[in-house]
């Protein structure tokens, strides 16, 4: 490809390249953005999307290639990317919690034409970023306070707040609704009007088609192509992705006949849950809708024991046998599951690798099967590595070394190998790629079709109502609405969850 960098392109990435180990996660790609442009760059998990990013930013140094800004070579390193007027919203939140917004806001580096500023004029600074996106949230509120939607828009005050040429979003809407989503559409338009040139991660197809003039697919880290995305369709963007035809899901809906209540929880109360009852059977998938901040989360540790609850009774029935869960602990002692909202604080392991992560609550099962000899244990966990999905499949990788979507398929291949007697599953999907997603349905329903009695959260309504046998909608803490298989539409779950006052924004 040649280099013929133009200064009217904001931003020019040419042969990049970008090694691991062995593997290649980034392979010769050139992205050229033009003020006022979203260009889009999708790939399944792993594809290499985030180091892309990551090289563009400075935050890595690639193996090949140059970045450019607006025909000024860019040095290798944070400082010189941020100084050429770059800004990355990083795929994992990166606040600080015990910091305020307004300290997290302005954390880090700056353009060093604010070098002299003072602290009252940076919390202007940080107050106009927040104005400009148009969130109002207190500047001296702690972050650990706010809902993950808020502190994803932080996130994004933050990169705004050093007025970049160039804003990098990795995978910014993950962790909003669809009523979120469509505000950080509109207001990511605004800023490309704008003359900001913003290159955008999602695997959320439509969103791409909403905003994006261009897109990028990229594929086991090579360009497979790049163009308007006026010249495609949603299906031969996901077809490039997976590179082979993918197979319309045929969303079929398990013919459930549940068994016995295993999960009875009986008045709880927590903080943001207010005196909530629910039975979850053998068998049976329960989900639970509504907006984020609702208190679903906070509901299913409150269940599970995670979190403290103030009042009310949890019992797990098995086989006729019941026992009272007063600890997490207890709880996975007792056949409890659980995939949480935040993978990577509190799901995973990082530093560890892939199959030791899959073995940490196997090691009952396990030995109940008499699997003592390593090989064995290597076996079972590949076996699991491979019934996710997990790319590359190698389980002697430590885990924080796999791409977003796939840390996740770590976190469920480790409760997959115990079958739990009740499952907790917390926006089991975010950020997985839509070939993996299928698959990951694929499985929670065999879960349940072996036994397992299933809660479910998520915020993907498609993915609610496709799963859920009932779905239990929440809005401030409690219960609105119960829905059945039948009755449930994406409207339906979102009337209750809303409330009949306040229309969808
Ligand atoms: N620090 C690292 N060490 C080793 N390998 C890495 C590291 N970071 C990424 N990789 C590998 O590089 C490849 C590309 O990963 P990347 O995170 O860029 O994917 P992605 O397209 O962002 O995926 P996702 O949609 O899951 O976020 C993957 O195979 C990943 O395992
Ligand atoms: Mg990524």
């Amino acid at each position: 490809m040649t280099t013929t960098s133009s200064a009217d392109i904001a931003i020019a990435a040419t042969g990049i390249s970008k090694r691991f180990g062995g593997a290649l996660a980034v392979d010769d790609v050139s992205l050229r953005i033009a003020p006022g442009e979203i260009h889009s760059i999708v790939g399944e998990n792993g594809a290499g999307k985030s180091t892309l990013m990551r090289v563009m930013a400075g935050i890595i140094e690639s193996d090949s290639g140059s970045v450019e800004v607006f025909g000024t070579p860019v040095d290798p390193g944070t400082r010189a990317a941020i100084d050429a007027g770059i800004a990355l919203v990083h795929q994992e939140l990166s606040l600080v919690p015990e910091m305020t917004v307004a300290e997290n806001i302005l954390l880090g580096a700056f353009p060093t034409r604010f070098g002299f500023t003072r602290y009252k004029d940076l919390k202007e600074i940080a107050a106009n970023a927040l104005a400009e996106i148009g969130v109002s949230v207190d500047l001296d509120e702690r972050v650990s306070r706010l809902s993950v939607a808020l502190r994803q828009f932080v996130e994004i005050a933050r990169a705004v707040a050093r007025q970049p040429k160039v804003l990098i979003l990795d995978e910014p809407t993950a962790t909003l609704t669809p009523a979120e989503t469509d505000y950080l559409l509109r207001m990511l338009s605004r800023l490309a009007e704008g003359g900001m040139a913003i290159a955008y991660i999602s695997h959320r197809i439509p969103e791409v088609f909403e905003i994006s003039s261009k897109v990028t697919i990229l594929r086991d880290g090579r360009q497979v192509l790049t163009a308007p995305i006026a010249d495609l369709t949603p299906q031969e963007v996901i077809d490039n992705m997976v590179g082979r035809e993918l197979k319309e899901d045929l969303q079929t809906h398990r013919d459930a006949t549940p068994g016995e209540v295993v999960l009875r929880a009986t008045d709880i109360e927590a903080p943001r849950v207010n005196s909530v009852s629910l039975e979850v059977r053998a068998g049976e998938i329960v989900g639970l809708g509504g907006l984020v901040g609702a208190g679903r989360s906070e509901l299913v540790r409150a269940i599970i024991g995670a979190d403290n609850r103030t009042a009310g009774r949890v019992t797990l029935t098995q086989n006729g046998r019941s026992v009272t869960l007063s600890s997490y602990t207890s709880a996975v002692r007792n056949g409890v599951g659980y995939v949480p909202e935040e993978r990577r604080t509190d799901g995973l392991a990082l530093i560890m690798t892939v199959s030791d992560n899959i073995r940490l609550p196997n090691r009952q099962q396990l030995s109940r099967f008499g699997i003592k000899a390593p090989r064995k244990i290597a076996e079972f966990a590949q076996e699991l590595a491979d019934k996710v999905g997990l790319r590359p499949p190698e389980i002697e990788r430590e885990a924080g070394q796999y791409s977003g979507g796939n840390q996740q398929k770590v976190v469920l291949a480790k409760w997959l190998g115990r079958r739990p007697d009740f499952m907790v599953l917390d926006e089991p999907t975010r950020g997985v790629d839509v070939g993996a997603k299928a698959e990951i349905h694929r499985l929670v329903k065999e879960m349940a079709d072996n036994g397992t009695a299933v809660l479910v959260v998520s915020s993907d309504l498609p993915e609610l109502l496709e799963l859920s046998d009932v779905i239990h909608v929440m809005r401030d803490g409690r219960i609105t609405g119960s829905l059945t298989r039948e009755d449930a539409t994406e409207q339906s779950v979102m009337t209750l969850a809303a409330g009949e006052a306040e229309a969808v924004a």
